[in-house]
């Protein structure tokens, strides 16, 4: 009845600057969902093309690519039940001004050009974005997730 999702996630630039990696992390974790890939890097001019196509041509696409090459992102592939648009939720409208408080980018940041985390947007876009940043063998999917956990308790039969 759930089916579990991938996605990508991103501690950009800014929020790796600002310190803000472990807050990031513990809020996924602290939901339940399951961290299996993590690394930080420095995003290659190919990584960069890849990851925001949909964006060439845009206004802000030569600062966008400038932007996510500035420092180095820490990349975040995380597993759970709908956890494409959880993940998005928890992040906040990409206007932090928009965005609800109690959202990482409300309480975290201040103008979309510097929103501190990326979530992927679709479960196709996930999986495009996940092969952009991780090889196979960088993930790890065999434990038992938190989120199965979760679940199975509340299904459980007492
Ligand atoms: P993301 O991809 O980073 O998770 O953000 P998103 O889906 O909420 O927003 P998207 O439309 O995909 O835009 C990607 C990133 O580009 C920057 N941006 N700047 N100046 C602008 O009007 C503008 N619009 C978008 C933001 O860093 C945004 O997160
Ligand atoms: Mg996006």
């Amino acid at each position: 009845m759930h089916t579990e999702e991938r996605t990508f996630i991103a501690v950009k630039p800014d929020g790796v600057r600002r310190g803000l990696i472990g807050e990031i992390l513990r809020r996924f974790e602290a939901k339940g969902y399951k961290i299996i890939g993590l690394k930080m890097l420095q995003v290659t001019n190919e990584q960069a093309a890849a990851h925001y196509a949909e964006h060439e041509g845009k206004p802000f696409y030569p600062r966008l690519i400038k932007y996510i090459q500035s420092g180095p992102i820490v990349a975040i592939a995380l597993k759970g039940y709908n956890v494409v648009a959880g993940a998005r939720h928890m992040m906040g409208a990409t206007d932090p001004d928009k965005a609800e408080v109690g959202t990482m980018r409300a309480d975290f940041a201040q103008v979309k050009e510097y929103n501190i985390v990326h979530g992927s947007d679709s479960v196709e876009s996930a999986e495009r974005e996940l092969a952009i940043y991780f090889r196979p063998e960088e993930l790890f999917e065999g434990a038992k997730s938190m989120s199965e956990l979760v679940v199975e308790s509340l299904d459980a039969d007492y």
